[in-house]
């Protein structure tokens, strides 16, 4: 099968893969917040998807588009059949994995070290672009453990896009695979968004987005005037507010009619819990762990937050824990020094 060249605004914006945060829950809480900035899932490893339930893991709500399938995987064949599964659930994108280094991730072959055999990613990426006809996309880092040439990102691109993968979303950080966890592997390497912007410059018939510590929407300006797209991650998960801005700022969308606030959203996220709760026996503590920073920055936050991630208040219905939530909304906070 053939794929038509994708449409680099697809990737303008899109907020990054992040395993144990950007479940189903999350990506519906998110697309509330932001019409059209793709979203990633959390990644699925193949093995997960050929021998557990691949119902359960590809589930999503239709609300959610564009939403793209992250695969974890090393194997042609295997990720050929996962990427047909995830197109035929309805995904608008598959992606590989090629940038976690954590440990459960090497022993299966798969994640950052495999940035070390461009050829088996190509053969992967290969495998998947002949089985399906959604784009078919790579997640990577800069380079592995002390390996700092350009050189090395340039002929990993190189030879994936050969293989007929035509978008990369680059987190501009090496991975640095031993002595390293997986969290300090997100903050300890330096950023080098030149090495980035470069490859776009180099390659530029390819769809490059950048990711990594990006946190501003004038972060996002800066990096949209070398690149074709930003992938956010943690901020866009601590600070979601920040995405109301991107439809209009970043895609040219007119402004709503009525302005979008956070009480409406945090009223939708109540109905979408006694709908999960309904449909399959979702906890709503389990959906409301994703929007505790909603009201980042405002009065009486962390208050608010407090009752939302109240582990005693898990027998109420939602509904009632909203309602205690109400009465933090506006305060002022005390100071730390007048609660101790
Ligand atoms: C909790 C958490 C889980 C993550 N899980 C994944 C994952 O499953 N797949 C992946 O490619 N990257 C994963 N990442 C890395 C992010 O996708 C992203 O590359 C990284 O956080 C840097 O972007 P940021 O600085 O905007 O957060 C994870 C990050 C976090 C914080």
């Amino acid at each position: 099968m053939s794929v038509a060249f994708p449409d680099p605004s697809f990737w303008r914006l899109s907020v990054a893969p992040m395993m144990g945060w950007t479940d189903r829950h999350c990506r519906f809480f998110h697309r509330l917040l932001t019409r059209r900035t793709l979203l990633y899932t959390e990644m699925v490893t193949t093995g997960a998807l050929i021998h557990g339930n691949a119902a359960q893991h590809l589930h999503f709500n239709e609300e959610e588009h564009p939403v793209a399938l992250q695969l974890g995987g090393s194997e042609p064949v295997d990720l050929a059949v996962c990427a047909r599964l995830g197109e035929a659930r309805g995904y608008d994108e598959i992606n590989l994995n090629c940038g976690c280094p954590s440990e459960r991730v090497l022993k299966g072959a798969f994640g950052a070290c495999l940035m070390g055999d461009a050829r088996l990613v190509a053969d992967g990426v290969k495998a998947m672009v002949d089985a399906v006809a959604i784009p078919v996309t790579v997640k990577h880092r800069i380079g592995i453990d002390k390996i700092e040439s350009y050189d090395f990102v340039r002929d990993f691109v190189g030879t994936v896009s050969e293989a007929g993968c035509k978008v990369f979303l680059v987190h501009a950080r090496n991975a640095w695979l031993q002595g390293l966890s997986p969290k300090e592997n997100r903050e300890i390497p330096p950023l080098r968004y030149e090495l980035v912007h470069r490859l776009k410059r180099d390659f530029p018939g390819l769809v490059i987005a950048v990711n990594g510590g990006i946190k501003t929407n004038a972060q996002i300006a800066e990096q949209l005037a070398h690149v074709d797209g930003a992938m956010i991650g943690r901020e866009a998960y601590h600070n979601p507010w920040l995405m109301t801005e991107w439809d209009q700022t970043f895609y040219g969308a007119a402004p709503p009619v009525e302005p979008l606030t956070r009480e409406a959203v945090e009223l939708a996220m109540v109905d979408y819990m006694e709908r999960a709760q309904d449909d399959d026996g979702a906890p709503w503590y389990s959906i409301a762990s994703h929007m505790l920073g909603l009201r980042h920055g405002e009065h009486g936050a962390r208050k608010w937050r407090q009752v939302w991630s109240n582990h005693k208040l898990k027998p109420l219905p939602a509904r009632e824990v909203w309602a205690m939530a109400q009465e933090h909304v506006g305060h002022a906070e005390l100071a730390e020094s007048e609660l101790s």
